[in-house]
């Protein structure tokens, strides 16, 4: 262990810095893309119920855990589990999906500011064609915007809790809410943007079923950062006067309110672009929405605003996303640094080096398993379908392991620390939290049904992503 604990310096910086790693790409593109496909206002409505009834209560797990143990999440599972099995796995888990969440976050991270760099220099009408994304990708300038992307993490997290990641999220995320709104201001003055906004609220019931419930679990889940070990080191660098349920409450209601603003930025720019757009049609990759789809929309913005007020509108988009993936990925990081220092009882500067150096690496090889490198391009097969690294490290470490990890969590919080120890640990810093209807609720759901509905999600991925098994 290091000597002292560094920790948030204060409520609002510990709760942009959480909004922050919360904010991501998923929030951006993946949620209204998500919504606009599976039933608009109605999918909203399910969403926001999962985020009230399972995601919030989990969030408490994981901040509780952390503050409470003041340790990384192996350092937690084994505060509160020994030296036992259960602790070993749920606290290796807990360590080795962020990191693998970092290293091909980072990839797409860098493909953002590829796109953003392009922009700049008045390349939108490049980027807008079909072939850009492919070559991009494969082209030799990745490797500098690795190297760009990793310097500015390093920088960064180099400089701590306080000064690093607090201080960063201070500055991006109020710009970032800035530009997400004046966007918004900007995309439904165009024609046709009210058919978008209209396509985007009106409920449709009957397109939820199963899968769309399903889907919309995964999509709270991994938007509000939980399973990643996030939340849970975040929690151990919390002051114990702030109120963690206060404090949770704030930040799965500013991750929510981004990923609903966002969906009336994305959705009317692409009704007014093509009026007659089929949500059907609309590709569920976060990845190529962004990167092949949308410089074409800006792209079309020019007969109303010209083309340098179109590249304008794009690269303000594009800063939007960069600033939210590097918010996300700082805080991602940020879980290996910590176990790396607990863990080791080395420097943060000495962790950097060590976690930054070999995640370049692995990262890499996310890189050029897009056509550079065979081996890495054509890694593995399953479910029918050829997947490269990139691919397998999505699958695995982002759409499937997630419920496992909170499932982990639950079960730590529940029946190892105790919900008599959790409770007492919730009511520092909020003395009002004994007896209201969340601590009821959470001590109910965490221990029962949220366990159940983690571990039915979790094989339900597993089934169809590995064996396209298709229970539901
Ligand atoms: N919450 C992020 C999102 O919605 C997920 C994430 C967090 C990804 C941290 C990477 C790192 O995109």
């Amino acid at each position: 262990m290091t000597a002292t604990r560094e920790h948030f310096g204060s409520r609002l910086g510990f709760i942009l810095a959480a909004a922050g790693s919360a904010v991501g790409i998923g929030n951006l593109v993946g949620f209204p893309v998500n919504a606009v496909k599976n039933g608009g206002a109605a999918f909203l409505f399910i969403y926001a119920l999962f985020v009230v009834g399972i995601c919030l209560p989990v969030m408490l797990a994981e901040l509780a855990a952390g503050r409470a143990s003041q340790r990384n999440p192996l350092g937690a599972f084994r505060h509160f589990a020994g030296h036992s099995l259960f602790a070993t796995v749920g606290g290796w888990l807990s360590l080795i999906t962020p990191y693998m969440i970092a290293v091909f976050y980072s990839v797409i991270t860098l493909w953002v500011l590829g796109y953003l760099v392009a922009i700049v220099s008045g390349d939108l009408q490049q980027l807008s064609d079909p072939a850009y994304f492919g070559q991009f990708i494969n082209s030799p300038q990745v490797f500098l915007f690795m190297a760009l992307i990793a310097l500015i993490v390093g920088v960064i997290l180099h400089f701590g809790v306080k000064q690093g990641i607090e201080r960063a999220a201070k500055v991006m995320m109020p710009m970032l809410f800035v530009m997400l709104v004046g966007m918004v201001i900007f995309v439904l003055t165009l024609d046709n943007a009210m058919a978008g906004v209209k396509y985007y609220l009106i409920p449709d019931f009957s397109k939820i079923n199963a899968q769309v419930i399903n889907g919309a679990m995964g999509q709270a889940f991994f938007s509000l950062s939980l399973g990643m070990g996030i939340l849970i080191t975040y929690g151990s660098y919390m002051e114990r006067n702030n109120s963690i349920p206060g404090s949770a409450k704030m930040v799965a209601l500013t991750d929510t309110a981004v990923a609903f603003t966002a969906g009336l930025l994305v959705i009317p720019a692409i009704f007014s672009f093509d009026p007659g757009t089929n949500a059907e049609e609309l590709s569920t990759s976060s990845v190529a929405l962004v990167f092949t789809f949308l410089p074409k929309i800006f792209l079309a913005m020019q007969s109303s605003v010209g083309y340098f007020g179109a590249s304008v509108a794009a690269a303000v988009f594009f800063l939007l996303v960069l600033f939210a993936a590097l918010t996300s990925l700082v805080s991602i990081i940020e879980v290996s640094l910590a176990g790396a220092m607990d863990q080791n009882s080395i420097s943060r500067n000495k962790a950097l080096a060590w976690v930054g150096g070999s995640m370049v690496v692995v990262s890499i090889a996310c890189a050029v398993s897009f056509g550079m490198v065979p081996f890495f391009t054509g890694f593995t097969h399953y479910a029918g379908i050829d997947k490269s690294f990139f691919d397998v490290v999505v699958d695995v470490f982002y759409d499937t392991i997630l419920p496992l990890n909170g499932l982990m969590v639950c079960l730590l919080v529940i029946y190892r620390w105790r919900k008599e120890n959790f409770n007492r640990e919730l009511e520092v810093g909020e003395t009002k939290y004994k007896g209201t209807l969340l601590e009821r609720y959470t001590d109910l759901a965490l221990g029962t049904f949220i366990p159940v509905i983690l571990l039915l999600v979790f094989i339900n991925t597993v089934l169809a992503k590995f064996f396209a098994i298709h229970i539901i």
